[in-house]
């Protein structure tokens, strides 16, 4: 389980992170929903040690991770897509994913697993990162971070821009690293019907603060939908 206690972050002078406290349960999908500039990317970054923290903790399995630099935060089972996906536009397809296992020993070949994950990677291995589609470009991303082998996917508003088709081929991926491989995931989402369909748990952000959370079955019962309307 990750475990988010009392957690504040600022820029400059505004505070963006207001004692934010939240629970990720082991192998479960659990989603952050919030209106845009809440603060969604801005806690996924403390969570990655990407941006320093100003107070609080942040245990992953027991252990106090909130100052470890972001390095061992993915040695110890941690993996962030980010918002955007980042993806390298002149690197091939194959040396994107090998960049993703970088932190680990002598990486040289890419598992057969993430390729089964996502045929099209395999297909278009030898193809430039920026002539892939952008929904193309968010699978590599996701593969990218899996090869680091994660206990905990940590996923930043995937569905941004990318065509229907690709968003169900996605959300059946997560289930399938949920169900299947026991992974742990934190999807940061604002489409609602998707993060619905595949929520274990909600947690629901307005202006750094936490203000609402449960079961995924309750999302719409809780009024989820209307919180998060713009
Ligand atoms: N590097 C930065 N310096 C200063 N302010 C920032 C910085 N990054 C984000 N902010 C501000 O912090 C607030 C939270 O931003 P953040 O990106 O975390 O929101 P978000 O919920 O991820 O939004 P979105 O849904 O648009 O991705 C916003 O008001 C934003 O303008
Ligand atoms: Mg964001």
């Amino acid at each position: 389980m990750l475990e988010v206690e009392s957690l504040n972050q600022y820029y400059g002078g505004s505070h963006i992170l207001r004692d934010v406290r939240m629970t990720v349960p082991d192998a479960e999908l659990t989603v952050l929903l919030g209106r845009n500039g809440v603060g969604k990317t801005t806690l996924l970054r403390c969570l990655m040690g990407v941006v320093p923290t100003k107070s609080g903790t942040i245990t992953w399995r027991g252990s106090k991770i909130s100052s470890m630099a972001t390095h061992a935060r993915v040695a110890s089972g941690l993996a962030y897509v980010p918002q955007g996906r980042d993806i390298f536009g002149r690197l091939t397809v194959e040396e994107n994913l090998l960049v993703g296992a970088a932190s680990r020993k002598a990486p040289s070949k890419i598992p057969d697993r993430i390729y089964d994950l996502f045929p099209v990677l395999r297909d278009m291995k030898n193809r430039r990162g920026g002539d892939l589609s952008g929904g193309q470009q968010q699978q590599l991303a996701i593969g990218r971070a899996l090869m680091s082998e994660p206990q905990l996917l940590i996923l930043d508003e995937p569905t941004e821009g990318i065509q229907p088709s690709i968003i169900r081929d996605i959300g059946r991926t997560l289930r399938q690293l949920v169900d299947e491989m026991g992974m742990t995931v934190l999807l940061v989402e604002q489409y609602y019907d998707f993060a619905r369909e595949l929520a274990d748990r909600y947690w629901v952000m307005s202006r750094g603060e936490i203000v609402a959370g449960g079961a995924g079955s309750e999302m719409d019962a809780h009024g989820v939908r209307e919180l998060i309307a713009v």
